[in-house]
């Protein structure tokens, strides 16, 4: 038995070491426990998320460049299936979705690529990417053991591996992509599933491994994933995470930088004092890969987010905001980061960390080799305290819910929770004197122009395919002179059921009232008393999608649009169904219909101007033109006075918008330290969800710009200006025996054999300099960015340094050392200086 016992298990290490050699022999890139294997190389890598489609291809270098700058390897993107084949065989690769030029300049500015080809992507994209036609593929069912679905799949999934081979885009081949996803996040369904979800799943990585790309493939959230499929973990903390095969590298595919908005909701953030911990964790328990999601999110552009009620800005409080600029100190705290991993790089592929107890909630995670490089983590867990612990016989101290890293065991060059980086405060400033519009009236649709008329409800995407947001459903009530309401006055009630998840409610041309769900709860219901005449009344119902569901089992076969009960109460005869008479049905706007978003669209109404402009009215279309601005700051419309809608500059489409949704949730104070969620860090509770909406600079000519706004609530345009994204100010916020990166190689070559002091920096946006400070203080500030004060110990020159060297400057760096501000201002307490300087 024991014998028998000893040769499974040598059989089995065996076979471990056989699949190793496998890996690593077949291909250009491998992997083993410990490391992704690139050219022979043991790497440990960081990557981001950036989706091509949500920029421009016009950003796209930048956005790669800012970061590489931030310690960034690999770009990780999903791949678009709907934006791709957006018509059943009809292929578009051209602008945003130009997948392979968004390789090509990852690849020019030297990083690698991870690509998720899916073609399932959740990603709050609309239908989780997939194309609206594939639902109506006779005998379809999505993400499961179905062959109509395999087949549409392995189509696609082969179309773009061939596409990638084509241009030679592989690393196998000298590209840039070392690594591929198959499907996404499976392992939950599949569980539901049962038996035809684990085929399927096995179909799936399957199909993909006879793809042959010289590639690792990876599925995410995939426990049972096959070899040599790699199972990997998203979430917001993955430490705990182990492969299914011990030969297997801990893959962290999706490290959440905070999370998407939803309109109706605030805006989520997360600490990067907390996020870094969370990556540090990862890395210090032998992580091998690590993705932010996402490094850049960006902007949902025209009827991209899924939903519904996804935000048309996708930030999620990424290193790189929205327009592409650095979110800091997230961005600076980040690379710093990166850094000190890459320092400890050599000993962090050598093997697994060697653990210890350092105390109650304290630990060191030892990675050394035998060629001799060493690398610590020291970790402190504890939420609410500091802690000093000692260290191959120093003493380090740990703030609260942090990780300190020691590239050669000794010296502590980065800390999660001390950031050394510059945090910086936007603005968004008027770019316009005010646009003077042009407005016209869409209708509430009638019989006249109804394109079909069937008796009963019918579900709206089967009935629009999506190719607009907008469904009418209208039908007449007849009602009789003898009703009694017509001389009592009291209104019969209209009920309307919804499966949701917006509804206007028109009777005889007149808004009745407007009805919405919420991310959490679609279903809606109208119910109100309603202006009733003698004789033929016209309902006209306009239901509006915000987004197709993208995450869920089959959520392919969720319903949206009104599906009744449908009823008129307070009647002679009581309660009248109107469910089951005729109802005729138009599918989106007229002004849709008319291309009013287009430049000869728009020509071919007359609009109205001056006094004659529509106020406060119903689905309503307004017009303008503008030049562009000077400069080249990022741009974007302020829509906080209108309702909900949608927006067009030159005919391309910004998004959906819907400042009149106000955020439910409650914003308190957000401590880093402490496990996050979604719901943790919140921000601009009881504003609108989403206020700005980002103008791409590349979609403007230098005059004459077209701005096509529709309105479906009646807000006011008149207060719609467009603005730029600027740099306001800059801060710093550092103590007096903060590690700093930059003197860690003093330290560590033994050139000093004390620790140094740090230095604060500052710099503006390139063309921007330093104006005035705002705040200077060495001593016990308290505060934040934007709202420093003083402590009871200051250093009474804690300006001077900052007026000599930084005025007049766009950057400059001053020693935070007593001397510098005129002497120790409180001996033996400790000291930090803060600092804002004004930037324009
Ligand atoms: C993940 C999913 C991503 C995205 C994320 C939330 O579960 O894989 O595509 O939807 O959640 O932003």
């Amino acid at each position: 038995m024991v014998s028998r016992l000893v040769r499974l298990n040598v059989l089995l290490m065996l076979l471990a070491l056989l699949g190793s050699w496998v890996f690593s022999g077949m291909c250009s890139v491998s992997y083993d426990r410990n490391a992704i294997i690139v050219n022979g190389q043991r790497r440990i890598l960081v990557s981001g998320s950036i989706h091509y489609p949500r920029s421009t291809p016009e950003m796209w270098p930048d956005l790669i460049q800012k970061a590489k700058e931030g310690g960034v390897d690999v770009i990780q993107t999903y791949v678009f299936w709907n934006g791709h084949e957006p018509e059943q065989g009809k292929y578009y690769f051209e602008e945003r979705y130009d997948l392979v030029k968004f390789i090509k300049i990852v690849h020019q500015a030297g990083l690698y690529v991870h690509l998720r080809v899916g073609p399932y992507a959740c990603a709050e994209w609309n239908f989780g990417g997939f194309p609206v036609w594939l639902k109506y593929v006779p005998g379809i069912s999505f993400r499961t053991d179905n062959e109509p679905f395999k087949s549409a799949m392995q189509k696609f999934t082969t179309k773009i591996v061939n596409m990638m081979k084509a241009e030679r885009l592989y690393e196998s081949q000298g590209g840039p992509i070392i690594l591929s996803q198959i499907e996404n996040e499976y392992g939950p369904i599949e569980k539901r599933l049962g038996e035809p979800g684990k085929s399927y799943s096995d179909w799936a990585a399957k199909m993909a491994l006879d793809l042959g790309t010289g590639v690792p493939w990876v599925m995410c959230k995939q426990d049972d994933a096959p070899d040599p499929v790699i199972n990997t973990c998203n979430g917001f903390y993955c430490d705990y995470f182990s492969p299914n095969k011990a030969y297997k590298p801990k893959i962290w595919t999706e490290a959440w930088t905070a999370w998407f908005t939803e309109f109706g909701g605030p805006i989520p953030y997360r600490p990067v004092e907390d996020l870094a911990f969370g990556v540090a964790k990862f890395i210090q328990n032998g992580g091998s890969f690590i993705n932010y999601y996402m490094y850049h999110g960006g902007t949902n552009f025209g009827r991209t987010a899924g939903g519904p009620f996804i935000a048309t800005s996708y930030d999620y409080d990424a290193p790189l905001d929205e327009f592409g600029l650095l979110r800091q100190p997230k961005w600076g705290h980040l690379k710093d980061l990166h850094r000190a991993i890459k320092l400890c790089e050599p000993a962090l592929v050598s093997g697994d960390p060697t653990v210890t107890s350092l105390g109650n909630f304290q630990e060191a995670h030892v990675f050394s080799s035998k060629s001799g490089v060493c690398a610590a983590f020291l970790a402190n867990y504890n939420q609410h305290s500091f802690a000093t612990v000692t260290f191959g016989n120093r003493h380090y101290n740990l703030p609260p819910w942090s990780i300190s890293i020691l590239p050669d065991c000794k010296n502590t060059v980065y800390n999660t929770a001390r950031v050394g980086a510059q945090s910086a405060l936007m603005k968004m400033t008027p770019a316009d004197k005010g646009f003077s519009w042009q407005s016209y009236n869409d209708e509430p649709s009638s019989y006249e122009d109804s394109t079909f008329t069937v008796v009963g409800l019918l579900e709206q995407i089967n009935t629009t395919r999506d190719v607009s947001d907008y469904l009418w459903y209208m039908t007449d009530v007849k009602i009789d002179p003898s009703e009694g309401f017509l001389r009592s006055g009291q209104w019969p009630w209209l009920r309307v059921s919804s499966a949701g998840p917006a509804l206007h409610v028109f009777v005889n041309g007149q808004l009745a009232g407007t009805v919405y769900g919420s991310l959490k709860s679609q279903k809606i219901t109208f119910n109100k008393a309603v202006n009733l005449r003698a004789g033929v009344n016209k309902i006209s119902l306009l239901s509006i999608a915000v987004g197709l569901p993208n995450i869920g089992p089959h959520f392919e076969t969720w319903n949206t649009g009104v599906l009744g009960p449908v009823s008129l109460s307070g009647l002679n005869e009581g309660k009248r169904d109107l469910a089951w008479q005729k109802w005729s049905y138009k599918v989106g706007l007229k002004g849709e219909a008319l291309n009013l978003h287009s430049l000869s669209g728009s020509s071919s109404v007359e609009w109205v101007e001056g006094s004659l402009v529509t106020q406060r009215q119903p689905l309503t279309w307004f017009k303008t033109t503008f030049n562009a601005p000077a400069g080249n700051e990022p741009l974007a419309l302020d829509m906080n006075t209108m309702g909900k809608g949608q927006m067009w500059i030159n005919g391309q489409s910004l998004g959906r918008y819907w400042p009149g949704y106000k955020s439910s949730g409650t914003c308190s104070a957000c401590n880093y330290a402490g496990y996050f969620n979604e719901n943790k860090c919140l921000s601009n509770c009881g504003e609108a969800s989403q206020r700005w909406y980002h103008v791409p600079r590349s979609w403007l000519h230098p005059t004459g710009n077209l701005l096509v706004v529709f309105e479906e609530w009646g807000g006011d345009p008149n207060a719609i200006s467009l603005v730029k994204r600027e740099l306001a100010s800059v801060c710093a916020d550092i103590n007096e025996w903060q590690p700093q990166l930059v003197n860690y190689k003093m330290q560590a070559s033994g050139e000093v054999d004390r620790p140094l002091r740090p230095k604060a920096h500052l710099r503006c946006a390139p063309g921007q300099k330093i104006t005035s400070i705002k705040f200077a203080s060495f001593g016990t500030p308290v505060g934040v960015c934007g709202s420093f004060s003083e402590g009871s110990c200051r250093a009474h020159h804690s300006y001077d340094a900052f007026e000599k060297y930084c005025i007049g400057k766009e950057s400059c760096s001053v020693p935070v050392t007593p001397e510098i501000f005129g002497g120790d201002p409180c001996p033996g307490v400790m000291k930090k200086l803060s600092v804002e300087a004004l930037c324009s």
